[in-house]
């Protein structure tokens, strides 16, 4: 008999849809309950690929819109090692942002060659999340938050467009089964237990269920 496998946890949302803070959270929870927990982000900026996408990012650099979408699924593709390693160790791995990203800041950008199937396509074959936790938060409540940063896709419009896509995401059968729709435009504590629930009930089924992480 092996070791139990640890669980798989993705984040999603829109820029300012409280992930990060929400993601830290339960990393720090779960660790001061003695848990294995290992903390990815993507991108992952540190990589070459990370440093090339972070230059895209803040402005410094062009990528044509094909390209930089496959250097973010390449960028994911480059942890999957890691992040088996860590699952079969027995670890929860919690992961800000996923594939689920790469697919739809991507397809709103709305280029005719690069629909929401085309952008799927590089990150068939990665590890498929346990669950995916959607931190959803109106427009509205997210101009009251304010304070885009300066990067390339925290702009009103395109943030729209992204909110749509993540809706049309969901019709796929495998993100609808994947996918919990979190309101995340109440206080922070009240998500924050959602989020805990949730998560406990994930880890619940990880343990009764399949021992090997399926597939994108
Ligand atoms: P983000 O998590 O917002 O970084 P930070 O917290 O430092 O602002 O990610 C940066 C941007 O990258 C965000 O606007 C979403 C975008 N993105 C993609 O376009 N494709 C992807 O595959 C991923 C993971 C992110
Ligand atoms: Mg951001």
């Amino acid at each position: 008999m092996g070791t139990q496998r640890g669980a798989l946890v993705v984040f999603e949302g829109l820029d300012r849809s409280g992930k990060s803070t929400q993601c830290q959270r339960l990393v720090d929870v779960l660790r001061a309950n003695g848990e294995e927990v290992h903390h990815m982000r993507f991108p992952n900026r540190s990589s070459p690929i990370g440093q090339m996408i972070n230059s895209y990012l803040s402005g410094q650099a062009q990528q044509d819109d094909h390209a930089i979408h496959l250097l973010f699924s390449a960028n994911r593709w480059e942890s999957v090692r890691e992040l088996e390693e860590r699952i079969n160790a027995g670890a929860t791995v919690i992961v800000d942002r996923y594939y689920y990203s790469g697919c739809v800041y991507s397809a709103a950008k709305h280029i005719p060659s690069m629909d929401l199937e085309w952008c799927r396509s590089p990150d068939v074959g990665l590890p498929r999340p346990d669950v995916c936790i959607f931190l959803d938060i109106s427009a509205e409540e997210q101009a009251k938050r304010g304070g885009f940063g300066e990067e390339r896709y925290e702009k009103r419009e395109l943030q729209d467009r992204v909110r749509e896509c993540y809706h049309e995401m969901r019709k796929h059968p495998d993100e609808h089964a994947d996918m919990v729709i979190v309101d995340a435009g109440r206080g922070m504590e009240e998500v924050e237990q959602e989020i805990a629930e949730v998560v406990r009930r994930v880890r619940k089924n990880v343990e009764g269920g399949e021992s090997r992480l399926r597939t994108v």
